[in-house]
């Protein structure tokens, strides 16, 4: 072995080289992620998620949801829109702005504010846009839109990035998608009762749903007195017998109080969009990104 240092050295070096490149340098640029506040915003984000949520993620993991669901939106790229939200006084200068900028003055481009104008233009002509409508005398704002197939259907309002998942230990990621991605699902469907009923049976609420049932995160028992708020109200062939009730378990009602606390609907540094107007309420959030 003349060339035993040599090898060794090859050796150490190709290892040492994989190990700085997929974990010192993810290290370096993500390990010290911490909650921040929201763009535009004083609330930090993530929040942890309350005790029942952070039960129910036990409960997801435990029964493999990760297998069919993602839980990451993935984002292509962004795009801009420009809305017009007053008119001002002059409104023959803001109508030959119109013309400049080549917009379409049918059905009257004044009323009906706010109003879209451009969709899915670039930064530097939305600017452009914005700057001729205040020099005469309109408003007009500049909304930030992330744009993919994701986005598309309607699964997230952006991507999904490293901070959204600060509190999740493990990180089910998923890899399949044999159904639609959960990232945002507390947003797209806020309703608890929904959720119970799906996962009793899913094709009760989503016809011919694929996705099979957790009828063992409930139990049927015999009403006491009165049925209990949460009972769920079924039909037909999967009705309880007269004077029982079907009646989540405390793992079926923790695993609906994390499906409610997945939420990535707020924008951040790395992940900038402008919420859409009027959602800013309902997120709780005061949120207007800069790119
Ligand atoms: C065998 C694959 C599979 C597994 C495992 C699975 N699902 Fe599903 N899931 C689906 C399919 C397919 C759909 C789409 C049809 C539907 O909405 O019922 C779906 C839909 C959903 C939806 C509605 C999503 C939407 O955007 O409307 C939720 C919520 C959900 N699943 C939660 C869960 C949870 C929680 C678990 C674990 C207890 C789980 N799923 C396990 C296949 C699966």
């Amino acid at each position: 072995m003349r060339h035993a240092g040599v090898l060794f050295l090859t050796g150490f070096l190709a290892m040492s080289a994989s190990w700085a490149g997929f974990i010192l340098a993810p290290q370096l640029q993500l390990g010290r992620e911490s909650m921040e506040p929201v763009t535009g915003g004083s609330e930090l984000y993530p929040q942890p998620r309350p005790g029942l949520a952070a039960q129910g993620a036990a409960v997801y993991r435990a029964n493999g949801c990760n297998q069919c669901h993602t839980r990451q939106v993935q984002q292509v790229g962004v795009t801009t829109d420009v809305i017009l939200t007053e008119v001002g006084t002059n409104q023959a200068q803001v109508l030959s702005a119109f013309k400049l900028l080549g917009l379409s003055l049918a059905d009257n481009p004044l009323t009906g504010l706010p109003r879209d104008l451009l969709r899915g233009v670039d930064k530097k002509r939305a600017d452009f846009a914005q700057k001729t409508l205040e020099d005469a005398g309109a408003k007009a704002s500049v909304q930030v839109r992330a744009t993919g197939p994701d986005i598309a259907r309607g699964w997230g309002l952006r991507g999904s990035v490293a901070r959204d998942y600060l509190q999740d230990q493990p990180i089910l990621l998923g890899s399949q998608r044999l159904g639609p991605d959960l990232a945002n699902i507390g947003v797209r469907k806020p309703d608890a009762t929904w959720h119970l009923k799906h996962l009793y049976a899913p094709d009760l609420v989503v016809t011919n749903s694929t996705m099979p049932p957790y009828r063992f995160l409930f139990e049927t028992r015999q009403i006491n007195q009165s049925p209990a708020a949460d009972a769920l109200v079924l039909d037909g062939d999967l009705a309880p017998a007269p004077g029982f009730e079907v009646v989540p378990t405390v793992e079926g009602r923790a695993l609906v109080a994390y499906l409610l606390s997945l939420k990535s609907d707020v924008p951040l540094f790395e992940a900038p969009f402008s919420a859409p107007p009027g959602a800013q309420a309902a997120a709780g959030t005061n949120t207007v990104a800069n790119p």
